[in-house]
């Protein structure tokens, strides 16, 4: 069977990709921006470097920066509020994966408004009219939200982040300037470049991987692996390499799916707030080891991108496990806390479970799991 993939229709990669937005502007024929970013980025003057731009090439723009990490559905509907009275016509995000998921959902509900309630957006959705265009300038090296069809939304009435899946919703131009990135404080280089990780591990192993998801999503393992501890700590060229390794992730994943760590991670954030990038990097070990026998000689690959040295020499289980020790490294290294302890509570756990069994990353989980086995993976790291 043929695969099918989607990525953008362009994308610019390295320092001063930014400086590319109004050629592409002026190329597709647009007039008005309207900047979806938060409140953060603009005190730092992040914003800044992607406004000054604009107004140089005396471009107008109108900026929404009301999205908070872990975006709501609340945020999603002020947005589309603020679209309609900006007079723009298109989007330009500049963000972590906060602000452009929310931008994909601001876009697709202008001109799709018979989903204006949010929430019917969950899962696949396959609209009648193409979003308004987004272009994407990320600021994380982490949620590769700029290269992927999904976006992820949190419910707060229900305390759930929904998982969306839209193939148009995806950025038709995407800005990748580690220029952007180099401002984030260690802890948020770590846990965001945990997530890049794990979209690429997951994104390696799931069941829908393809040969040409494998090469991108290994290659992307090979990159973090190798720079992710440097960025962290301040390193200009780690983040050139972050800049890519994590997109290259998101193209893999995008077309590949992930696994049961997203399913798990996403009720740890919807629930306790906790930053996607950590939940993410405290389960990820854990699940490679549930996973372990599913995933052929990929562990063998995994921990030779990882840089674990004689990989060829290892037995199954000895690079198995040579692969899942790495992941633990690097989050040791990283100050990445080891389970969820200080974070979850065993109270919650028949609600953590059965929402992580209903996301919609699970399905892609390559061994199959019950609400049972979620529930075990949760208990052992409390
Ligand atoms: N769409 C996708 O494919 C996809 C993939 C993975 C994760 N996600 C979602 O993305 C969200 C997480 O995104 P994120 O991890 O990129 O972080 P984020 O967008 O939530 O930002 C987290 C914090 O970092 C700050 N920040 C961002 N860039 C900075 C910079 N350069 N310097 C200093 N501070 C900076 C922000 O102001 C914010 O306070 C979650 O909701 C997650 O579920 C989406
Ligand atoms: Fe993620």
């Amino acid at each position: 069977m043929p695969h099918k993939f989607i990525f953008n229709e362009t994308s610019y990669h390295g320092e001063g990709a930014i400086e590319e937005i109004p050629g592409e502007v002026k190329h597709r024929g647009l007039k008005k921006a309207f900047i979806v970013t938060d409140n953060d980025l603009c005190l730092a003057k992040i914003t800044d470097k992607v406004t000054d731009i604009l107004e140089k090439f005396s471009i107008p723009f109108e900026i929404f920066s009301e999205v908070e990490p872990n975006p709501s559905t609340e945020s999603v509907s002020k947005g589309v509020d603020a679209y309609k009275a900006s007079g723009a016509d298109f989007i330009l995000a500049v963000g972590g994966g906060s602000p452009i998921d929310t931008a994909k959902a601001i876009g697709i509900i202008i001109t799709n408004p018979e989903f204006s309630d949010v929430v019917s957006l969950e899962g696949f959705k396959n609209v009648k009219n193409r979003p308004v265009p987004l272009f994407a300038v990320p600021t994380t090296a982490g949620s590769a939200a700029e290269a992927t069809v999904f976006f992820v939304i949190t419910d707060s009435d229900n305390k759930k982040k929904m998982v969306c899946i839209c193939h148009q919703s995806i950025p038709v131009a995407a800005f990748v300037d580690p220029s952007m990135m180099i401002s984030m404080p260690e802890c948020l280089t770590a846990a965001t470049g945990m997530d890049a990780l794990t979209h690429a591990i997951e994104g390696y192993i799931t069941k829908n991987a393809t040969p040409l998801s494998d090469i991108l999503t290994l290659s992307a393992i090979r990159l973090i692996a190798s720079s992710l501890k440097d960025a962290a700590e301040g390193n200009k060229d780690a983040f050139s390499s972050m800049a890519l390794g994590q997109f290259i992730a998101g193209m893999g994943f995008s077309n590949a799916g992930l696994g049961i760590v997203h399913s798990m991670s996403h009720p740890i954030s919807a629930f306790y707030k906790t930053p996607h990038g950590v939940a993410n990097a405290i389960i990820l070990p854990h699940v490679m080891e549930f996973n372990r026998d599913a995933a052929g000689d990929k562990y063998r690959h995994i921990a030779k991108a990882m840089g674990c040295e004689n990989t060829d020499a290892l037995s199954e289980d000895e690079a198995k496990d040579a692969a899942i020790e790495a992941v633990k490294n690097l989050s040791a290294a990283l100050k990445i806390p080891k389970d969820l302890r200080d974070i979850a509570s065993e109270e919650d756990i028949d609600f953590l479970s059965e929402s992580a069994f209903y996301d919609a990353c699970r399905p892609g989980n390559p061994r199959e799991v019950t609400i049972d086995d979620i529930k075990k993976l949760y208990l052992s790291l409390m």
